[in-house]
């Protein structure tokens, strides 16, 4: 099979209709693994977690940042159903709104009025001239036409959420691929829902809350969403008005560190903390989260041990992506569970 100049093992496969499992295609969940039988790769960056020591030791690279320097034969364990790549698309910038000191909402347009169909919850890969992608979460709902929405928080020293707060203008085009992820709302059942969001993982909520409002879904929905200042809850109104309107719908903020001049007599602390006071038994409940890797590493055992269900907790994540320069790292998203 001919791969092309600068393609990825993964690309290169599923460009010829196989069945390469897949999900982050950016070197963080470890999906994509296979090993080498035969011949050389050049392994671009990935995480440490999806691709340790002892699978290199025994051969396995991650298809999604591998790219052939030599022929190449590989072993991989296809997926059930083969997917399809997932499309590039163009777009333009058609709005740059600062929603907090670090938080820009970027709206695209994709090119000639293009519908992009997605889950609410997945995510797009923004494509860079030099080869790299940040991945951001889809923060507007599936049903809405017009511009995409993206919250982008502004990482110091990273390398495109400095041009987005610094240089990117209107009108700009971007080049991303998508919609990917496995992090999305599972609107059968019956069970409560939690979402549970920090900082910016408000983006993948807001649209999995729109989406259920506007779909009509009558179950129980609370949403926790925790930073660390007032100012951090950048569109605190939107949740406060679904609350307002929607009967099943709450509404729980947390901020870990709120300055004096916050004035805050709200919930303080850790957001999982304070669902643990809120719900010490999980059991029957749904949860969402999104935020930090530090956060949700630390609420699934808590919320697991809390009686969860392991199969009810859906999982996503940022982290800094792996760069040989960590003050060029920006944020890279891992897949949810399956
Ligand atoms: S798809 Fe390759 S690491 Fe996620």
């Amino acid at each position: 099979m001919p791969v092309k100049e600068d393609e990825t093992l993964l690309d290169a496969c599923l460009r010829e209709g196989l069945a390469m499992p897949f999900d982050c295609r950016n070197g963080g969940c470890g999906v994509c693994q296979c090993t080498v039988l035969h011949g050389e790769i050049e392994l671009g960056p990935h995480q440490a977690s999806a691709l340790t020591e002892a699978d290199r030791a025994a051969g396995r690279v991650l298809a999604c940042v591998a790219k052939p320097r030599t022929d190449v034969e590989i072993e991989y364990r296809p997926t059930a159903q083969a997917r399809p790549a997932a499309r590039i698309h163009t777009a333009r910038v058609a709005s740059l709104d600062r929603l907090a000191p670090d938080v820009m909402r970027v709206r695209l347009e994709p090119e000639g009025g293009e519908r992009i169909a997605f889950y609410a919850g997945q995510y797009l890969n923004v494509l860079l001239e030099d080869g790299q992608k940040r991945s951001f979460s889809f923060a507007t709902p599936p049903h809405e036409g017009g511009p995409i929405e993206l919250h982008v928080r502004l990482i110091p020293g990273g390398q495109f959420t400095t041009h987005v707060f610094e240089s990117m203008q209107v009108g700009d085009v971007v080049r991303f691929e998508g919609p990917v992820g496995s992090f999305f709302l599972r609107e059968s059942g019956d069970k409560p829902i939690l979402f549970v969001a920090g900082a910016t993982g408000f983006a993948p909520v807001k649209s999995m809350v729109e989406h259920a409002l506007h779909a009509g879904l009558r179950r129980e929905m609370v949403l926790y969403w925790g930073t660390r200042r007032l100012s951090d809850l950048y569109l605190r109104e939107l949740p406060e008005r679904w609350a307002r309107e929607h009967a099943n719908f709450r509404f729980v903020p947390v901020l870990s560190e709120p300055s004096p001049d916050d004035g805050w007599t709200g919930r303080t602390g850790l957001v999982h903390e304070a669902i643990l006071e809120d719900y010490p038994d999980l059991a029957g409940h749904q949860i969402y989260a999104c935020g930090s890797v530090k956060m949700v590493e630390a609420a699934h055992p808590a919320f697991t041990s809390h009686g969860l269900t392991p199969d009810d907790c859906f999982s996503d994540a940022f982290r800094l992506a792996p760069r040989i320069d960590s003050r060029e790292a920006d944020l890279v998203r891992l897949g949810g569970r399956p």
